[in-house]
């Protein structure tokens, strides 16, 4: 049995956890930087600086609910793109330097491949080919896996991200950041069919997304609306704006997967945490004969036990990284 000791600092929160070959989770802390709240978003510069002041502390602590020492930890791994290029340094440089000292190899990981990678934590058989959908704050990918070592980007954004969308109404609503979680449990409270809000790019035979319109479109709604109005049916417009959302993620992704018999389907990325988005892609899916898969809801936002997780089988196959690893912060999904 190997262990890892993982992290991740790729935005606004610090993660440190501790897995092994059998993806069992030992430790997966997160210290969520509360003070961005106050300025509606992630600011970066802070980011930085609250994970340098976290991350020794957090680490100490993973190890300790692990119950493991250093001296029992047989590999490094971290994410190192993308994300705020300040945030991922912080986690970089603190990797290399821990997998320098104890003498053990250090693991590059993707983000985005994280993210996927949380399915098998509880799905360890999980392997591909499946269809995955991911889905962030930052990223909307619609990504074919044909084997460990190829996947087809079949569809992404053009503009905004599935994420971002909600957190942008959300700002409109004045509920709060981040605006997924708020949305979706107010929604739980209202009519989904209160307004139809427009889904964009809605063609049968086309796996490319956009929510900077429908973004336009919820903002020109609310701009006709009295303050009285919106209070009163905010519940019935999350609603309304959480399925227009949804509805478009799972339409594309259940339209691909028919039409090239994939029959397992993964999501992944913070937004895979929508209660909405589980329960209708996992209805549609069983109507074509193909099954849904999610992460634990620990394991949808960011999290450190991902990158372990997706950390194993370059363990296996020993693709390390030398102290030369740097971080980057390019979008998008990629083996490394
Ligand atoms: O993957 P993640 O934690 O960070 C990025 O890599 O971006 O995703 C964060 C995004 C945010 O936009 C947040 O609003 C969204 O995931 N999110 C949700 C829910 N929980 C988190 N969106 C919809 N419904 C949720 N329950
Ligand atoms: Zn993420």
């Amino acid at each position: 049995m190997i262990k890892i000791l993982a992290f991740e600092t790729s935005c606004d929160d610090t993660s440190v956890a501790v897995i092994d070959d059998n993806y069992k989770v030992y430790a997966n802390l997160i210290s969520s930087q509360a003070k961005h709240e106050e300025f509606g978003g992630v600011v970066p510069e802070l980011a930085s600086r609250l994970h340098i002041k976290n991350i020794m502390q957090l680490t100490n602590a993973a190890l300790n609910k692990a119950n493991t020492s250093l001296a029992e930890i047989d590999a490094v791994a971290v994410s190192i793109n993308p994300g705020l290029i300040g945030s991922l340094l912080v986690g970089v440089s603190f990797a290399k330097s821990i997998a320098y000292s104890i003498g053990k190899p250090l693991i590059a990981v993707n983000h985005m491949i994280g993210h996927i990678y949380a399915n098998k934590i509880d799905n360890p058989h999980l392997k591909p080919p499946y269809l995955a959908l991911v889905v962030s704050g930052g990223h909307t990918e619609l990504v074919h896996f044909k084997s460990d070592t190829e996947f087809e980007i079949i569809g992404k954004t053009r503009d905004d991200a599935a994420g971002e969308a909600f957190d942008k109404v959300a700002k409109l609503l004045n509920l709060g950041y981040p605006g997924g979680p708020l949305i979706d449990k107010r929604a739980k409270l209202g009519d989904p069919d209160f307004h139809i809000f427009p889904r964009a790019l809605n063609r049968k035979d086309n796996y490319e997304f956009s929510f900077s319109g429908f973004k336009t479109s919820v903002r020109n709604y609310l701009e006709n609306k009295d303050e009285e109005f919106i209070e009163k049916h905010l519940s019935d417009i999350t609603a309304s704006v959480q399925k227009a959302i949804v509805d478009v993620l799972v339409k594309k992704t259940v339209n691909y997967a028919k039409r090239e018999k994939i029959d397992t389907i993964i999501v992944a990325g913070g937004v895979s945490a929508n209660s909405l988005l589980r329960e209708q892609i996992t209805l549609n899916a069983k109507k074509i004969g193909a099954k849904a898969y999610f992460p634990a809801m620990q394991y949808c936002m960011d999290n450190a036990a991902m990158i372990g997780a997706a950390a194993i089988e370059k363990y296996e196959k020993k693709q390390f990284a030398d102290l030369t690893l740097n971080a980057f912060s390019t979008k998008g999904l990629r083996f490394i």
